[in-house]
């Protein structure tokens, strides 16, 4: 019996690494992020922003199908933080999802290593602070999950891949805007508009009236090509989106 118990054991170890050598794992890719604050002024108000890496928006998350995610997140602010994927299955590894119930936030001056796959995955998704309010101040980023070439687009290669993040934006800070939420304050109208950090695309009654026409754009996931082209008039400026994939959750 117990010779019998080995063989099967030996065998076991021999698939194991044949299929390792025959197919090799999944690559691996590192990233030391340090979330802090930053003082910036996109509506021309000087701010406590928070940035990762000193950026704001933080740095895209460039990846292909497949690969393993590890991201040690120290956190350099006064107060804990949590980071979630958005868009990111997390499949088998919900607790690296970063929101509260399924991971205790980072206390202030520690760090947290994330780590999960982008497994079967791609488009485009974001990241962001999933703790009280943070978001209003920023730390969040562009996440890109690129396919891996044995399994082509179904359209072209777009010339460029270029992520645009539009937020409404106060100039209050986040904690003030918490501290009004939890005494029951209206927040208001956001005192403008960032597209990629900068401002002001401030709203404008002026140049932008009553009555203006508008539309209502369907961006349906697995239609890459298909009415999913928008426009947005910004200060005269129209800027065309094309939605590749978007996620409902
Ligand atoms: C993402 O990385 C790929 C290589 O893996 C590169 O070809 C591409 O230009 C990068 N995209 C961006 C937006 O940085
Ligand atoms: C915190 O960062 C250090 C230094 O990079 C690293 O060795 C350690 O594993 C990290 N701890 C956690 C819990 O991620």
């Amino acid at each position: 019996m117990l010779s019998g118990g080995r063989c099967c054991v030996s065998f076991f170890f021999l698939v194991v690494w044949w299929v390792n050598g025959c197919f090799g794992g999944d690559p691996y890719v590192f990233f030391d992020w340090t979330v802090s604050y930053i003082t910036t002024s996109p509506l021309g108000v000087n701010q406590k922003v928070i940035g990762i890496n000193g950026q704001f928006p933080g740095p895209i998350l460039n990846v292909t199908t497949n690969w393993n995610v590890v991201i040690n997140v120290k956190n350099d602010l006064d107060e804990p933080i949590l980071l979630t994927w958005n868009g990111i299955q997390n499949r088998k590894n919900s607790w690296q999802d970063g929101v509260l119930g399924t991971n205790c936030p980072i206390p202030a001056g520690w760090n947290w290593t994330y780590q999960f796959q982008v497994k079967d995955q791609i488009g485009s998704f974001f990241y962001f602070p999933s703790l009280d309010f943070q978001r209003a101040a920023g730390g969040y980023g562009g996440i890109i999950i690129n396919n891996r070439d044995v399994i082509p687009l179904p359209f072209a290669m777009p010339d460029a891949d270029i992520t645009i993040f539009i937020s409404d934006w106060y100039t209050k800070s986040h904690k003030k805007l918490r501290k009004d939420v939890e005494n029951g304050i209206d927040l208001g109208v956001p005192d403008g508009i960032l597209i990629n950090g900068f401002g002001p695309y401030r709203y404008d009654t002026a140049s932008v009236p009553g009555g203006i026409a508008y539309q209502i754009i369907n961006a349906e996931p697995g239609e890459p090509n298909k009415d999913t082209m928008g426009c947005i008039d910004c200060k005269g400026q129209i800027i065309i989106i094309q939605v590749f994939e978007t996620c409902h959750t």
